[in-house]
């Protein structure tokens, strides 16, 4: 008898996937169709993985993995999955192109105007994709949104209910996304499946007009050279990050205690 997926998903693997199965028609090669009917369908990868956005039945098994990163899978993310709402602006984009997101984007802030939660609106351009793995069922997720608390001190600075706060949190939501979590289960990594996301996910937001994606990344053996060969720029450590391009005027955004901030500029 078939297991529950739900079962499956949270099986432990147990045989690590052979080098030699994998590396085969990844990496370089790998072109993801970025259309609505991809979004939809997930993008198939290497020998046996689909990357695809999450969906609710999805939750435990990223809330499990994120921790490595250094971050957990935050209510709101969650809730937003659960609801629909996340994502819907980036599914706009890849289905009507940059007029239909910019509509949607500015019809949700619309709607969110006087309730003071533009944290829900934001997340219209968050994404969390996972990879799962035909037999070996979740293997990998990524967590990227734009930067929320950023744009929310910003906003509280210029005044949240006035219309610079609210354009500047609107520029934030159609212009920068942080990556907060990418982690690829130990049995499966070296497989390009982590590269293949941030790639994805870079595409993804590129496609949609954004004009930085980033991150920050703890001193761990390795990270730099992930960043690199997924075509981000490392910065030097204790550099920061001017968003001006977004918001108008000077922002540094300054990397955390011994961490570095990777970041994808548009051309
Ligand atoms: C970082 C991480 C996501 C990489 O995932 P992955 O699927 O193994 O990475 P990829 O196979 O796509 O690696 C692509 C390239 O990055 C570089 N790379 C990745 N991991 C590396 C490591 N540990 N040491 C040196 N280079 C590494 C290599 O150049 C690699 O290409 P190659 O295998 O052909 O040499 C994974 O190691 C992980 O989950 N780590 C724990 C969580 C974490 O630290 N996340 C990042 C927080 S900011």
């Amino acid at each position: 008898m078939g297991r529950s997926s739900r079962a499956r998903r949270r099986d432990p693997i147990r045989h690590p996937i052979p080098a030699a199965r994998t590396v085969a028609a990844t990496k370089n090669s790998w072109k993801p169709d970025l259309t609505e009917a991809g979004l939809a369908g997930g993008w198939p990868f290497g020998d046996g993985f689909l990357i695809r956005p999450a969906a609710v039945g999805d939750l435990d098994a990223i809330a499990e993995l994120v921790p490595e990163a250094g971050v957990k899978l935050e209510n709101e993310v969650r809730t937003a999955v659960e609801e629909g709402t996340l994502g819907a602006g980036l599914r706009a984009s890849l289905r009507g192109g940059k007029d239909e997101f910019l509509r949607h984007m500015a019809e949700t802030f619309f709607a969110h105007q006087g309730t003071g939660r533009f944290d829900q609106a934001l997340l219209h351009t968050g994404l969390v994709l996972v990879a799962e793995h035909e037999q070996h069922g979740i293997v990998a997720a990524l967590i990227a949104h734009p930067p929320t608390h950023m744009l929310s001190d910003l906003a509280q600075h210029a005044g949240p209910q006035t219309r610079s706060g609210r354009d500047l949190v609107l520029a934030g939501a159609i212009g920068m996304a942080r990556i907060r979590a990418v982690v690829v289960r130990e049995q499966v990594r070296r497989h390009g499946v982590g590269a293949a996301m941030v790639r994805l996910c870079r595409l993804i937001y590129a496609a949609a007009g954004f004009f930085i994606v980033y991150g920050q990344m703890p001193p761990r053996p390795g990270l730099d050279l992930f960043y690199r060969s997924c075509g981000l720029l490392v910065q030097p450590p204790g550099t920061g990050l001017d968003a001006w391009v977004v918001t108008g005027f000077n922002t540094n955004i300054q990397p955390g205690a011994d961490e570095r901030i990777f970041i994808w500029r548009k051309p």
